[in-house]
């Protein structure tokens, strides 16, 4: 059998679906990758071409996921963009005013270092019923995978060391070569499939918000969309982290106070 080739009109099919669902436009450089990695689920139904996988995908919700799920991009790692958790540790938890629990919201939380990496630093300075994580994410293998806590030992190096000895475990036997977060952190976490252009109004309010390299997949309506829905859940005087490549130039940002780059606060 040749290898598939991903169709214009059929490429344009998927533009569309995924858009819809995720709030993702997926320009026109991105047909390679998403013929390469859509290719897997073709081989699996043994299909012939995109379109047969395109019937599926329209029909079947449990398909529409997993091709979400392979279209998504999760790059993530431990202590990302370190300055957001210096401020946090430094700044944040020494000021703020501990009312009953110190709430974190890691939005697009991928396969969880995000969460786990402040986590870590809430552990260290504050008692357990002091603080709490929820991380979320569209992609239901990033959120299995998050709430195993199982990584391939290389992450490591990004967490300090005085982290990593209290908070990481060696793998043994089958888990050789990879790291599990210790299962003390667990009580105080959760991790949930969660759509940004979709956020229940009952999702709760935070006093951090971490929406990091995720804005960037958007287009400026998206953006606005997602902030506002986002902001809906943070506390007066709560912070909000996005990514240093990020900005929020383009939208709307009434209410937010620019603290420094890439990090804001509530106005309240
Ligand atoms: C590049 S990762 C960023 C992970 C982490 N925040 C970081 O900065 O390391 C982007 C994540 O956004 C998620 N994502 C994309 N669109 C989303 C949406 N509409 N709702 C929720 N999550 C979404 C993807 O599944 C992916 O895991």
């Amino acid at each position: 059998m040749s290898i598939p080739i991903l169709e214009d009109a059929e490429f344009r099919t998927f533009q569309k679906i995924f858009f819809q669902e995720a709030g993702i436009d997926l320009n026109d450089k991105k047909k390679l990758l998403v013929q390469s990695r859509l290719l897997k689920q073709l081989l699996k139904y043994k299909f012939e071409t995109y379109t047969e996988y395109l019937r599926l995908v329209q029909i079947n919700q449990l398909e529409k996921v997993e091709m979400i799920n392979l279209l998504t991009t999760n790059e993530t790692y431990f202590f990302r963009e370190m300055e957001h958790f210096e401020f946090l540790q430094k700044e944040l938890i020494p000021t703020y005013p501990i009312h009953t629990k110190f709430r974190i919201w890691s939005a697009a939380t991928s396969v969880g270092a995000e969460a786990y990496s402040a986590a870590m630093l809430l552990d260290t300075m504050l008692d357990k019923n002091k603080w709490e994580i929820i991380g979320t994410d569209i992609n239901s293998d990033v959120i299995q995978k998050a709430r195993v806590g199982l990584y391939p030992e290389s992450w490591v190096e990004k967490i300090p060391a005085y982290l990593r000895k209290n908070y990481c475990l060696k793998g043994k036997g089958i888990n050789e070569g990879k790291f599990l977060i210790d299962r003390c952190l667990i009580p105080n976490m959760r991790f949930e499939e969660g759509n940004l252009l979709n956020i229940p109004s009952d999702f709760g309010q935070f006093d951090l918000i971490f929406l990091r390299n995720v804005l960037i997949y958007f287009n400026d309506a998206t953006r606005q969309k997602v902030v506002d829905g986002v902001m809906d859940h943070l506390l007066p005087g709560g912070y909000f982290f996005i990514s240093h490549t990020e900005n929020l130039n383009m939208i709307n940002t009434n209410g937010l106070e620019r603290i420094k780059t890439s990090i804001y606060r509530k106005q309240g």
